[in-house]
Formats: C-alpha cells, structure tokens, sequence
C-alpha cells in the first residue's frame, strides 16, 4: 500500500497519538465525560480492546475519502480527508473473521437465502431499538439508494414534488433524479445555540396535492438531529392529513451521542401514521461497510410495502451478507466502544474549533459522526460567494472546499450540496482517529489566520 502522503506518514512516524496525547487525556482537555447510554457504557475511550487511536492507512485502498481526493488534488496538496461518510477505523474482527472464513469455500455462484441476515436484523432492531419488524417485511436492498429510488417510483409519480426539511442528505437528490421527481425543500430554522428545528408552517405548506413524499432523514445527516418522539409525529400527522408517504432513513441510527436519543419512525404510538410509512435502513453506517452494499427496508402496511417491493431490484452480493450479518450478530461490543470514542470526538471537535478556529462555529451533534461547521465568517471574509462565480464554480462552499485544500490540504463537503440553509457550511467527517482531527483542526487554523 502507498504510504506517499509526506505530512500524514510523518504524523504516523512520529507516533502521534503520543505526541498529541493519547484519547483519555485529550478527552480531559475537551472537559468532557465518556460513558453514556445503555448500550455505550462497557467502555470508556482509550480503554478497551480496540484502540481507535491507530492511524490506519487507507490511502491505496481505493477509497473515495482519501485516495479520490489524491487524484483530484494531487498528493502533494492534500492530507486529510474528511468528507465522505465513511470510518477510518479498522473494521470490527468479527466482520474480518466471517470473511475469511467463507473465503475458504473458493466458489462464488449464486447465492440463496437472506433469511438468516434478516433475523439478525430483527433482533438488533429489537434489542438495540425497541423496534420489533416482522421478518418478513424485511426486504434486502443493495443500498439505501434502491430502496428509496423504488419507494419513490411506487408513491410519487413523476414531476410531482417530494419534501425534504434541508440541510438534508445531499444523496437524496440523485434519487430525485433517478425517480424523475422534483425537490420541495423545507429549510429549517437554526436557533442561536446553532440547533435545527423544523419550520413547520414553510413544511405544511409544501404539503400540497402534487407533492406524494416527505424524505426524513433520522439523524439528521448533516445537521446530527435526533428527531424527538414530539417531532416525528408532529411530521407523520401532517403527512397522513395530506396523503404523503413518509419515506424514513435512519442509516445514521446507531450513532446516537451522550444524552440524545433515537426515535425510530417505526415506533411512534399511532398505528396510522406508522403504516403510512417505509424505514429504510443499513449496517453500512454503523459497521463501515459501505463497499459491501446491503442495506434493508420494511414496512408495517403491507400494501405500501408490495407497492414499493414491485419497483425493487436486488442484487445480492455474497460478502455483503456474510459481512453485514457478522456484525449484528457480534459486533454490539466493538460498536459499544466506539460510541463513546465518536462521542468525545464530536466534543473534542466543538472545544477545539471554539478556541482556535476564529470564525468557525460548532455545536456538538445529537448524532451521527458529521459535525456540521458554520463558517459563514470565513467564507465573507475570503468574499468566497464572488471568487466561486469567477471561478465558475457552483458556489461560495465549493470555493471554500477548494481554498480549504490549498491552504490546509483537509478535505470538507461544501454545505450547499445538502440544499437550502447548507449556506456558509462545511461538513467535516469526525470518524476518524482523534490525532487526525487535532492535525487537522492545527491545519485548518493556519489557513484560517492566513485569510
Ligand atoms: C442519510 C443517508 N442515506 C443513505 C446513504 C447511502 O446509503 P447506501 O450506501 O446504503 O446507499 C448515506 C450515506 O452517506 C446517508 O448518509
């Protein structure tokens, strides 16, 4: 593997974790505590068995976080990448183990049943969520991406208008476009503390008869909104009144921080607004395991549900099974130490950005590992809306992205790409080992200062 990048091996070299400080005591500099949840408290960060420090080298993976942005920019100009959602971490041993294993068995013909995956899926559903799903609702989908395109071809017909409360997953509009339906964004209301609430008359008004979806995302990728229990029926109420399908993705489910709760839509106390809805879920989040494609969704309305198993296709692939049902099964105690490793990661990320990035405004995520950086200041100080029309690029955040990887070599998502209110954003990946973040907030602050 290619270990070219000169500041990122002598990072490695100069074994950074020691020269930045190991987990626990970054953690006491942030002042924050680790162990929290049912699920989180087996471990504190930097104890237990897997040590999410290590920087492991991904670069000559073929990885779009790291070696893309090497094709792109050039080695040379660039170090950390922390946009695409994806972990830097090694995977969980027992996703390693089930592989090599049936990597024993040298054949690769077509595969038969998914029926024990599903009930691994039903039982971490259950027993990490509260969700009972009846297996054979399960559906298995190559990604979330298939099961949306299909629930979108069943309910909306095309050039109708499917709502999204935005900033919202950017992915969203590519099924858009693969469904041929038309965005209705929902731009949320950011309070002063810098957390997002719906707009919920601008969300009603969009509820309009030519509009046959609403498009959740809980978490909130990119904002980290764990939807209350309040919020999402407050949604499922005003989807049922109009006839609007709510098309639920919670493939951000399992990162849920100190004291934040996941609510899944599956479990609202109202059969009706419950049955007017698909989830649409994965292990590829929670596990790293987005190269696999195997995601799932289900449906407590069976009509719903054949509607959109019509419109479905499936490709399965035989490791993404093997790979994705290891870890339900045995990866709850490798996921329950990095839970608490990304929790003190988001607090990390907000104290440091506080004291040295001047312009750059955090507020700690309710959940996922996307912290989402207002830099509104930045980007009118380097009159970035201005240089990017020069430029020809598509906007103020593009030209950020760009400014940010000749001055700092990071790589962050520019935050118009997740629609209305992504304005002056930046999305930066923090599922990366704690000395990566420390290197590159140092990074980010010698261009800011440069500014
Ligand atoms: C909210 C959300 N949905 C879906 C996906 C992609 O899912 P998949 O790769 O299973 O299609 C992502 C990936 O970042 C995501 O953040």
């Amino acid at each position: 593997m290619e270990q070219g990048i000169g500041r990122r091996s002598f990072l490695k070299g100069a074994g950074a974790a020691a020269a930045i400080g190991t987990a626990a005591n970054i953690i006491n500099l942030a002042g924050t505590q680790t162990a929290f949840g049912n699920h989180h408290a087996a471990s504190e960060a930097g104890g237990g068995s897997f040590d999410f420090d290590e920087i492991y080298d991904r670069v000559g993976s073929n990885s779009v976080k790291w070696d893309q942005q090497i094709g792109k920019y050039g080695a040379k100009n660039f170090e950390i990448g922390m946009g695409i959602a994806d972990m830097d971490f090694k995977a969980a041993p027992c996703i390693t183990e089930a592989l090599t294993k049936r990597s024993a068995h040298e054949n690769w013909g077509y595969m038969d049943s998914t029926e024990s995956l599903k009930e691994a899926i039903c039982t971490w559903n259950e027993e990490r969520h509260g969700v009972k799903v009846a297996q054979e609702t399960v559906t298995i989908a190559s990604g979330v991406h298939p099961g949306l395109i299909a629930a979108l071809l069943a309910v909306s017909p095309p050039a109708s208008k499917v709502v999204m409360n935005t900033p919202t997953y950017n992915g969203f509009w590519t099924d858009l476009r693969w469904s041929r339906t038309v965005a209705s964004e929902s731009p949320m209301i950011k309070d002063s503390e810098g957390v997002y609430h719906m707009d919920w008359d601008d969300f009603e008004s969009r509820l309009t008869p030519d509009t046959h979806a609403f498009l959740l995302c809980n978490p909130q990728n990119p904002t980290g909104n764990c939807w209350s229990e309040e919020d999402l029926l407050r949604m499922g109420e005003l989807c049922l009144k109009h006839g609007v399908t709510v098309l639920a993705d919670e493939i951000h489910c399992d990162f849920v921080m100190k004291g934040q709760k996941y609510t899944p839509f599956a479990s609202l106390p109202d059969k009706a607004i419950v049955d007017n809805s698909l989830t649409f879920k994965a292990i590829s989040k929670t596990f790293s395991l987005a190269g696999m494609k195997n995601a799932y969704f289900f449906s407590t309305n069976p009509v719903l549900l054949e509607r959109v198993r019509y419109f479905h296709r499936a490709d399965i692939n035989t490791l993404g099974v093997v790979a994705n049902e290891a870890a339900y099964r045995e990866g709850a105690p490798w996921l329950d130490q990095l839970l608490p490793y990304l929790d003190a990661n988001h607090a990390f990320t907000e104290a440091q950005i506080a004291k040295r990035l001047p312009g750059v405004h955090y507020k700690k995520a309710q959940g996922t590992y996307l912290a989402w950086l207002d830099m509104r200041e930045v980007v009118s100080a380097i009159n970035a809306e201005a240089k990017a029309e020069k430029a020809g690029l598509k906007s103020a955040e593009h030209y950020m992205e760009q400014w940010l990887i000749e001055r700092a070599h990071v790589q962050l998502n520019p935050g118009s790409n997740y629609g209305a209110g992504g304005e002056g954003h930046m999305r930066m990946n923090i599922a990366t080992p704690r000395p990566l973040i420390d290197r590159a907030i140092d990074l980010l602050a010698g261009a800011i200062r440069s500014a």
